[in-house]
């Protein structure tokens, strides 16, 4: 059972570049056992197909007002009562209007005037659209009216510009749907996102990021290496230069790009990722996402190791420098704000706390690894963000967007 089970969601899909996402969104709340209808505007039909909508949600498609079949079988008011919550993904700046109205001039509007039921919009326009005077009325006047709103983040646009506009993510949407339904109110507010909203909050700031894995040689051909991509560290990165940091990128051999406006100081062993980081010092932020190999051979191989019949070579392994340690009890060049990463298979809360401890860190972001998870290598990711005194638990998001959120909360912090 979740918190959606049974629920009934209205979403409504207005006309915009992110309709692509609510497609997700339909997925990701079937699979929490909601039950999805959609309301597809004249708009939205040009972004995304009825077929696709109808093909995801099980059930077929309103579109029309004025069809008469639609009226027959189900009439907009029924429509719009019969669900438990009405989310408008993606709210555009027309909706929005139209809602802070109460026009009723199409399908969509007209069910999100008749409804009686919990309205929450995920809000996505081009960036001047979004801090236009008006848009703000408007949100103003829903918020008032006890519409509740989820997003929009910040970040690049589908139009090249920068900032507030982007719809919220489907899983972020998600959450706020599980806390609109009145149950998991201990998620933490998307709206922490918001916080990057206005101007770039790490501006003039040093912003260190350790990422992917270490590969310590056994001999010329041969390394000992772990299942990390990168994936998140390189997300982290992007996002601290999104929230206009200055960033220096530490990686491990990975197979995936590097972020756009980020300095990458490529690496293939723990003590070059240590010597790279003690180079880029100092920072103001410095965030160890590496998955950095605790252990390297004592004496590599100059040569490849050849099978000479005396059987398996032992490998004498010795323990490699903690980064992460080493750079939190640095006592000249320690950034303002050091944040580990744990990586756990069991008891993670307790094992982060001890890890916080004695590594002398200010957050550790614990994340459960066990293989069954899908963490390690894949796309999406459930955190906790555990501090000396307190522990904050995210629902699971896409690896984008946990960085997202850990960069709003720094910047949250080191703009205090
Ligand atoms: N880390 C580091 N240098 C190391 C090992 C780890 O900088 N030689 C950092 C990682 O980047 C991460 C944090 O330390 O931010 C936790 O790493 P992890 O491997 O999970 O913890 P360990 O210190 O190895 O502890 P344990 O073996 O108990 O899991």
């Amino acid at each position: 059972m979740t918190v959606l089970s049974g629920k009934r969601i209205l979403l409504i899909i207005g006309g915009g570049i992110a309709a692509y996402k609510s497609l997700d969104l339909i997925r990701r709340l079937k699979e929490r056992g909601a039950s999805v209808r959609g309301v597809l505007t004249k708009a939205g039909a040009e972004f995304v197909t009825p077929l696709s909508v109808s093909g995801l949600t099980g059930d077929k498609v309103y579109a029309d007002l004025f069809s008469l079949t639609d009226e027959a079988e189900m009439g907009h008011i029924q429509l719009s009562r019969d669900a438990d919550l009405l989310v408008v993904a993606p709210a555009t700046a027309d909706l929005m209007a139209k809602m802070a109205q109460g026009l009723a001039s199409d399908l969509a509007s007209t069910a999100l005037l008749a409804t009686d039921k919990p309205v929450l919009i995920a809000p996505a326009m081009n960036v001047r659209m979004w801090q236009h005077p008006a848009t703000r009325r408007n949100r103003a006047q829903l918020e008032a009216d006890g519409v509740l709103v989820v997003g929009p983040n910040d970040g690049a646009m589908a139009c090249g510009e920068f900032g507030p506009g982007r719809m919220a993510e489907p899983m972020e949407i998600v959450a706020a749907i599980e806390r609109a339904l009145g149950e998991h109110r201990d998620l933490p507010p998307p709206a922490a996102v918001q916080q990057l909203s206005g101007p770039r909050p790490l501006a003039g700031r040093h912003v260190l990021v350790t990422s992917g894995p270490t590969h310590e040689p056994i001999d010329p051909v041969r390394y000992i290496a772990n299942r990390s991509s990168g994936k998140q560290g390189h997300a982290i990165a992007a996002a601290a230069a999104e929230a206009g940091a200055r960033v220096t990128l530490v990686s491990g051999p990975v197979t995936i790009a590097d972020p756009d406006g980020v300095t990458v100081v490529q690496v293939e062993t723990a003590r070059e990722m240590l010597a790279a980081v003690e180079a880029a010092l100092p920072a103001d932020v410095a965030i160890f996402a590496a998955a950095v190999a605790d252990w390297r051979v004592a004496r590599s191989a100059d040569e490849k190791i050849k099978k000479d019949g005396s059987g398996p070579p032992s490998l004498a392994m010795v323990e490699n420098p903690d980064i992460l340690a080493t750079v939190a009890q640095h006592t000249e060049q320690r950034p303002g704000l050091v944040i580990g990463f744990a990586a756990e298979t069991e008891t993670v809360i307790d094992h982060a706390r001890a890890k916080l401890a004695r590594k002398r860190c200010d957050l550790i972001v614990a994340n459960d690894v066990s293989p069954e998870t899908g963490i390690m290598g894949g796309d999406r990711n459930t955190v906790h963000l555990v501090s000396p005194d307190s522990i904050e638990t995210w629902p699971e998001l896409p690896k984008t967007e946990v960085a997202r959120r850990l960069i709003a909360a720094i910047a949250a912090r080191v703009t205090r």
